[in-house]
């Protein structure tokens, strides 16, 4: 008997454990108008190649003890687009111009990263995800207005299922009536789908006196409860 209960308490330890496991990732690959390389751990990106910048980028905050990748790392990701392109290229011939497969995003949501104080710093969201192949184009509006200062997007990160993922972010600070708007741009869509997050008043989240109501009356009746409770246990012992 005891065993057994070792042994499930053992299984559940096991599990949990499972669990736990991390998984990174590294990926190469191109397309006609887009190229990656990204080393990823958990669904973070720990450093990607960028081909504008000819360097090895970090994005992850600054830690005391980080870690990098070895010297030549750029440089092997700049050779690896090469042969992936001429991959691409001969696959291209071989099997007689396959279809292009996409997929239009399947979800575009906005959201800000804090809650929002009117006046207070801030930073729009605007997550894509489900497209292929990648990438995306984000540009955002305020008031109908470009804007490009205070804004980056990450590189695009693989889902389970094939299929990429991608964020862009804005700096901004919230003032009652403002509206935001990021518009996508892919492969798969004809025209770019867009999302609005309008500054409101319900954003200064004000929880307004229904709670304070509710716990006043819900205090009233239980203390009224004890009352009759207790009267009615005093005039009982004193009938018996
Ligand atoms: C994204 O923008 C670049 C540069 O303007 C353009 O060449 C590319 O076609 C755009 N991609 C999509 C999917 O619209």
């Amino acid at each position: 008997m005891k065993m057994k209960e070792l042994l499930l308490f053992l299984s559940c330890v096991l599990c949990v454990n499972a669990d736990a496991l991390h998984s990174d990732i590294a990926i190469s690959g191109c397309s006609d108008s887009y190229g990656e390389m990204m080393f990823g751990l958990d669904g973070e990106e720990l450093a990607y190649a960028d081909f504008n910048k000819q360097k090895l980028i970090y994005p992850q905050p600054p830690f005391i003890d980080p870690m990098t990748y070895v010297e030549g790392t750029y440089d092997r990701a700049v050779g690896k687009q090469q042969i992936c392109k001429y991959n691409l290229q001969g696959s291209r011939k071989g099997m007689k111009d396959f279809p292009l497969e996409r997929d239009a995003p399947s979800a575009v949501m906005i959201y800000t990263r804090d809650e929002v104080e009117f006046g207070e710093k801030n930073t729009l969201i605007c997550h894509v995800t489900g497209f292929y192949p990648a990438s995306v184009n984000v540009s955002w509006t305020k008031n109908g207005q470009k804007v490009t200062e205070g804004s980056s997007i990450n590189i695009p990160y693989p889902n389970k299922d094939g299929t990429f993922k991608q964020t862009s972010r804005l700096d901004f600070t919230p003032q009652l009536g403002d509206i935001y708007r990021c518009a996508v741009e892919h492969l798969a869509l004809t025209q770019p789908l867009t999302k609005i997050y309008e500054v409101d008043s319900s954003a200064h989240s004000d929880p307004g006196v229904g709670p304070s109501v509710f716990c006043g009356v819900g205090l009233t009746l239980g203390l009224v409860g004890v009352a009759v409770g207790t009267f009615f246990l005093i005039k009982g012992n004193e009938c018996s």
